[in-house]
């Protein structure tokens, strides 16, 4: 795990490890530092090359020195700052430096944001379980100072800090993170970051007709949650969104198990409510002018006697009879009662977010999320504020036609399609709970939501996807 601080000025100390970066040779992003000896100066521009080697300064201490080059061909330097200080970090840490210096001659605040998520997600570790702990290592930004990037910095160590948490509930393992433990935990959380919280049990499941929800939830003996956090800011909102997260705290596929090979990633299955409960608590403390409704729906799928078996007829909370064709389909079950509850709330938007298929995996990729959406306007906000965070989504059809494959003989809807395009029979499965009136984005992240490999700057394990997006779409919204 990294620490980061922002200063105007520094002193070298042994054991530092400078990161420089530099866009051409002309136009150096740090400034001329006549302390440092000339033998570690960057080495000759090698055409966008990353290079980087360990010196002598003042030949006493030892030091470190990486020099990268942000403006490769067609390169995005926001994104290759992330990626160089992450890089920078791992180096660091191998050469067991105490501190990460980066100087920055630019008054850009994107690349200084860019530098602070570098450190922050970039040096993110998971060592709960580990005895070894390794000491934090201090990233330090070495710019000039302004009131607007003081103000960048602020929100960017809240949204960071959201992110980590996304990834520490992630990262848990279903024996620790199940319904009853994560409502307990996001309620202490988002009371901390200014929400009204209040968490529906079983009964009240039951009193309001939240038959998906019980169904998938049935087997487990950590019984089935809903939790709702509202944040109110003091003046008066001009618009109200709705967040709707997947909750599965672990997804077995139910009597239609999944091979064990399918079952590793699905402690995470609850990824789309980490990202939608963290996004919340991140508007709310940064006490952005929006009313913020966030609905997580919070079952384990399991096997036992009292699970649900596969042909089940269900009836979800508006009525509408659904058959079970495969019970490993839970998702879009617990999401449909929560959209009729998100729809009831009459917001002005209502985003939902979840690991919801594989087929959506087959189609982008684990690093891009499907995006689907009754309003192209809604869905157009999504993709700016996405690209301008450096997560990846596409849009994807919302293929009324394809609503024919739903279609069953003896209930009113099926839980699965044919097939292929499974991540848009699930959308459309979707938009039956949604009120038409309202406009309804959904966010299919079962890539990135559940991809364990490095992504750009975020390493191993989980990544916390969407928790920036959605803070920064809340920002769009109530300019
Ligand atoms: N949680 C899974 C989706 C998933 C699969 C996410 C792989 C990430 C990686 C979901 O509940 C599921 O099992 N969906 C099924 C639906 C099918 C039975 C219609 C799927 O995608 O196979
Ligand atoms: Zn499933
Ligand atoms: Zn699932």
């Amino acid at each position: 795990m990294s620490k980061f601080s922002h200063l105007t000025t520094y002193k070298l100390t042994n054991h530092d490890f400078i990161l420089f970066t530099y866009a051409d040779k002309k136009k150096a992003l740090f400034p001329a530092l006549k302390s440092i000896d000339l033998a570690i100066k960057p080495h000759k521009d090698q055409g966008g090359s990353i290079l980087s080697h360990a010196g002598k300064f003042k030949t006493k201490s030892y030091i470190a020195v990486r020099t990268s080059r942000l403006d490769k061909k067609n390169s995005d330097t926001v994104r290759e700052m992330k990626i160089a200080v992450s890089a920078a970090i791992t180096e660091a840490e191998k050469l067991e430096c105490k501190r990460v210096i980066i100087p920055l001659d630019s008054t850009n605040t994107d690349l200084a944001l860019a530098a602070q998520e570098g450190a922050l997600l970039g040096g993110y570790k998971f060592n709960k379980y580990l005895k070894e702990k390794k000491k934090p290592l201090e990233v330090i930004l070495v710019s000039k100072k302004s009131a607007a990037l003081t103000k960048t910095l602020n929100a960017g160590e809240k949204v960071f800090k959201w992110t980590n948490f996304a990834r520490d509930i992630l990262s848990e393992p279903a024996n620790e993170i199940h319904p009853e433990s994560l409502a307990k935990l996001f309620t202490n959380q988002g009371k901390k970051a200014g929400m009204k919280v209040t968490v529906w049990n079983e009964a009240k499941l039951k009193k309001e007709n939240c038959g998906g929800i019980l169904a998938v939830g049935k087997g487990a003996s950590s019984r089935q949650r809903l939790v709702i956090g509202e944040y109110t800011p003091k003046r008066k909102a001009k618009k109200h969104l709705c967040l709707v997260g997947k909750g599965v705290t672990f997804d077995t596929g139910g009597y239609c198990l999944k091979p064990s090979a399918s079952q590793i990633g699905m402690k995470m299955d609850m990824g789309g409510a980490a990202m939608m409960f963290s996004a919340a608590c991140a508007i709310a403390e940064l006490k952005l002018p929006i009313k913020v409704t966030v609905i997580t729906p919070l079952v384990e799928n399991d096997i036992s006697s009292t699970a649900m078996h596969t042909e089940d007829i269900i009836t979800m909370r508006n009525g509408l009879t659904v058959q079970v064709d495969n019970t490993d389909a839970e998702g879009r079950l617990v999401l449909a009662d929560s959209l009729c509850i998100a729809s009831d709330k009459k917001p002005d938007y209502i985003i939902d977010s979840a690991t919801l298929t594989g087929a959506c995996v087959v189609a982008l990729g684990e690093d891009i999320a499907g995006l689907f959406g009754t309003d192209s306007l809604l869905n157009g906000m999504i993709l700016d504020a996405a690209d301008d965070c450096g997560e990846y989504m596409w849009e994807m059809p919302l293929h009324l036609p394809y609503q024919e494959q739903l279609k069953t003989t003896i209930a009113e809807s099926s839980n699965m399609g044919s097939r292929w395009g499974g991540s848009i029979t699930a959308a459309l499965f979707l938009k039956k709970f949604v009120d038409e009136k309202i406009s309804w984005s959904h966010i299919d992240i079962a890539g990135p939501g559940i991809k364990n490999d490095p992504l750009e700057h975020l390493g191993k394990g989980a990544k916390g996807f969407g928790v920036k997006t959605m803070t920064s779409l809340a920002g769009i919204i109530s300019e």
